[in-house]
């Protein structure tokens, strides 16, 4: 933007109980950002009217740029009393206050920052992706969200939706635990979110609509494998899940005697687990017709569970046959009997 008579770079600071405004001239920009990024931040995402660019370091320290579309080719105004569009408006407060993350005056509470920094990270991903899909504005679409918990994603995932990106959204959460579907329907229903609904039921049998996009944030163990295979048995355009609990393979692991004294150590033994699972999951859903991707979508120190894998449906059928024959081969080599993902292909 310009400030007297220069061009600077605004910046907003946002932190849990403040937002700060910093403007850096041009010419000092390169140096700001060197400074902050992997050292202040450990993402960044550059939006741009080519392209946008999302820059992740993880708690290694091993950087990674994605690419994705252009989510805007409208060229931003320069003026002064224009706000970039937050994700979260100020219209989300009723719903993040029924929810307990915001105070009654609209401050996110201490002790639900890490659960708003996921919400963020995650509807930011979901904003991308979106744009990957192609949805145009009228077109009605549905999206479910498995194992929804108390609905954080799922109200911030209808807000991003309807309000933010103006699409037309129905969405629907789906648990297990009916006082959670209740009192999230109540939320609903108080803040006038008609296109949003909570049902009771299990993610492989719940009675559903079509599909055209499906989330899970968390999902148990092999839910998450339920939760897949619901979107692409449903042909969803769109599948994000964030998996948790790893438990399926962790006791099957042991079988090729080669790989005992690499697993002797606990902490190996999980992490391998949850690497061949969540691999077989993306290769899966590739076999399944999807474009995947497999990011990290917070630091590990807002929740170690933060393995994100996308994908969006492609549009063109490929052969699926050289990628079930590598699923086989991988399979056999890890003496694997069958498995909850193996579900994710329709048959
Ligand atoms: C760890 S919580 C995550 C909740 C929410 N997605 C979030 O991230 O805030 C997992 C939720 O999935 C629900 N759940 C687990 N397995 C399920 C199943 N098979 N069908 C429906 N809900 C399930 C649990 O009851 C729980 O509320």
């Amino acid at each position: 933007m310009n400030i007297k008579n220069q061009t600077v770079l605004s910046l907003t600071l946002r932190e849990s109980k403040r937002d700060s405004t910093q403007n850096v001239p041009l010419d000092e920009v390169t140096s700001w950002l060197n400074a902050q990024i992997a050292q202040t931040f450990q993402n960044a995402l550059l939006e741009t009217t080519s392209g946008d660019w999302q820059f992740t370091i993880n708690a290694k320290g091993v950087p990674r740029l994605i690419a994705h579309k252009a989510r805007t080719k409208t060229t931003p105004t320069r003026t002064h009393d224009r706000q970039k569009q937050r994700l979260l408006d100020d219209s989300a407060i009723a719903w993040l206050t029924a929810l307990g993350l915001c105070d009654q005056r609209g401050n996110i509470r201490p002790s639900s920052s890490d659960k708003y920094y996921q919400l963020e990270r995650y509807l930011e991903i979901v904003s991308h992706a979106v744009g990957d899909c192609g949805w145009s504005r009228g077109e009605q679409i549905h999206i479910v969200d498995m194992g929804c918990g108390k609905g954080y994603l799922t109200f911030g995932v209808w807000h991003l939706l309807n309000r933010t990106l103006n699409l037309t959204a129905d969405v629907t959460g789906v648990e297990v635990r009916r006082e959670l579907v209740d009192q999230a329907n109540d939320i609903a229903q108080a803040v006038g979110a008609n296109s949003l609904k909570f049902v009771t039921g299990d993610i492989a049998s719940a009675k559903l609509d079509k599909i055209d996009g499906l989330i899970a944030l968390h999902a148990c163990n092999t839910a998450t494998d339920d939760a897949i295979a619901r979107g692409t048995h449903a042909g969803a355009r769109l599948i994000i899940v964030s998996p948790c609990c790893h438990q399926e393979l962790r006791p099957k692991l042991g079988r090729p005697t080669v790989l005992k004294p690499l697993l002797r150590h606990g902490l190996l033994e999980e992490r391998f687990s949850e690497w061949l699972t969540d691999g077989l999951r993306a290769l899966r859903l590739e076999e399944a017709g999807y474009a995947t991707k497999v990011i990290e979508f917070v630091a590990s120190e807002h929740t170690p569970r933060n393995l994100l894998i996308t994908a969006v449906r492609k549009k063109a059928s490929a052969d699926t046959a050289p990628m079930t024959e590598r699923i086989r081969a991988l399979k056999a080599f890890f003496d694997l009997p069958d498995l909850a993902s193996d579900r994710i292909i329709p048959r």
